[in-house]
């Protein structure tokens, strides 16, 4: 097990690339599977939510190969079976998408059911009716989900919710599918675009990814195709915000702008100097500038995006004020609220609204991760604190950022990655059994 260990207080500056996008790619993979020929995946970044990705792929039988640091050659020919068995399944939640592109390649898929997760109830209601809506029959038996259709058929699928897994998992099954599918009350989040011009690359035809109406009309033959994936919004976000809360000077490389106008509208309310350019944005702040309060509410995209909300709420610590954040996606997203007060933060959560109290600083802490974003925000507050500030449980922070300590150190910061000897890693297990054991 490692741990961040961060000397916070220094001034971000410099150039940072930006990686593929977790949440495009962890779809994408997947999708190489309805492909009729081997495929290249470029900017695929270095990410352990990626590695499962790839092992899944190799453990259903299709022939993966590295050719540069962020190029894969996949050849899903040779896949000879359809199931995802819980011990690979349960590492990552978006092992669901292997159910839509089984399904809409072979007729049939048999995934583990998505496991428990520290953001809260996570159903999966609106993926298994856009199945059976396509003509798949499904039954739930022993934590696995297995779906069989005798043909799928295009048809109209309304979401109750607006999703961007259901939605992305019904592209996957609809691609293939006879006759036209329209997706409506879509998810609009990049990913979707991305996923939709990944698959409209092989020969799909897909109109409308974007917006709330997808049209997919069924094509029986998918090429090989060689495709990059798109920049990752809320890694670009992330650094935004560290920028931004050591009044530091950063340009981002190898990002879309337009991705992050939501965050950029926030951050320029705060203060946070930001110059779009055509594939970069510099985002400063001067030394002696303020950072002053905002209300911040999560949504769908366009809104603003409940993976950076950690991320801002930290910021707001540091900015004069009361602000308030409010989250409306995941039931316990303020998961981290109590590791920030123990750096000195002044936060009240109640129910999905949390108020924040602008104290200006932030103190160095042994804190632990929750969750990905969680993580990504105890990064960023150990970065501004002053003094030494430990992340334990960084395992979430690798799930989905590429590189991030070597990204910072290149940026000036003072971040190391230091192994827990295992005995220290007994003693902390034993110690939080025990706090468990007490808290029940
Ligand atoms: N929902 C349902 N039924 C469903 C599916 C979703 O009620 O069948 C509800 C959820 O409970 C939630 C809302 O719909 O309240 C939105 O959930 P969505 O399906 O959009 O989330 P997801 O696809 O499971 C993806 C990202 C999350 C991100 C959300 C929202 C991936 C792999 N994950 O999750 O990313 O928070 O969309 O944008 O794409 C992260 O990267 O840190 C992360 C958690």
């Amino acid at each position: 097990m490692d741990k961040f260990v961060i000397k916070g207080g220094r001034r971000l500056s410099g150039e940072v690339v930006i990686s593929g996008a977790k949440n495009a790619v962890v779809a994408i993979l997947p999708a190489v599977i309805l492909s009729d020929q081997p495929c290249i995946i470029d900017n695929v970044p270095d990410i352990n939510d990626v590695r499962i990705s790839l092992k899944i792929l190799r453990e259903i039988g299709a022939e993966v190969s590295r050719l540069d640091t962020c190029k894969y050659r996949i050849d899903p020919t040779t896949i000879k079976r359809f199931c995802v068995p819980y011990e690979s399944a349960k590492k990552m939640r978006a092992s669901y998408y292997f159910l839509g592109a089984l399904l809409g390649k072979y007729n049939q898929a048999r995934v583990s059911m998505p496991g428990g997760c520290p953001l809260g109830d996570r159903p999966i209601d609106q993926h298994l009716k856009a199945f059976s809506i396509l003509g798949a029959d499904y039954t739930l038996s022993q934590g696995m989900i297995d779906l069989k259709a005798q043909k799928l058929t295009g048809n109209q699928i309304f979401f109750d919710v607006v999703t961007v897994g259901a939605t992305m998992n019904a592209m996957l099954a609809a691609v293939k599918a006879e006759g036209l599918t329209i997706i409506e009350n879509a998810a609009k989040e990049p990913h979707i675009v991305d996923l939709a011009n990944f698959l409209n690359s092989m020969g799909a035809n897909i109109m409308g990814a974007g917006t709330d109406v997808i049209k997919i009309r069924g094509v029986e033959y998918l090429r090989g195709t060689e495709y990059s994936v798109v920049p990752d919004q809320i890694e670009a976000g992330t650094f935004m915000i560290a920028a931004a809360a050591t009044k530091g000077d950063v340009l981002l490389k190898n990002i879309i702008p337009k991705h992050l106008e939501s965050i950029t509208k926030k951050l320029e309310k705060i203060g946070v100097n930001i110059e779009s350019f055509d594939d970069s944005m510099r985002v400063w702040v001067e030394a002696d500038a303020p950072l002053v309060k905002v209300n911040v509410k999560t949504s769908p995209h366009p809104g603003f995006p409940t993976d950076m909300q950690p991320q801002i709420a930290t910021l707001l610590t540091l900015a004069s004020g009361t602000s308030i954040v409010t989250e409306s996606i995941w039931d316990k997203r303020f998961g981290y609220v109590d590791e920030l007060r123990r750096m000195g933060a002044d936060i009240t959560v109640n129910g999905s609204v949390a108020l924040i109290e602008g104290t200006g600083r932030l103190n160095g802490a042994p804190v632990k991760a929750c969750d990905l974003r969680a993580g990504a925000a105890l990064i960023i507050a150990g970065l501004a604190a002053n003094g030494v500030t430990e992340i334990e449980d960084i395992f979430h922070i690798e799930r989905g950022y590429d590189s991030m300590e070597i990204k910072l150190r290149q940026l000036g910061a003072d971040i190391e990655k230091v192994a827990i000897p295992d005995e220290v890693q007994t003693n902390l297990e034993r110690n939080n059994l025990s706090e468990n054991a007490q808290a029940v």
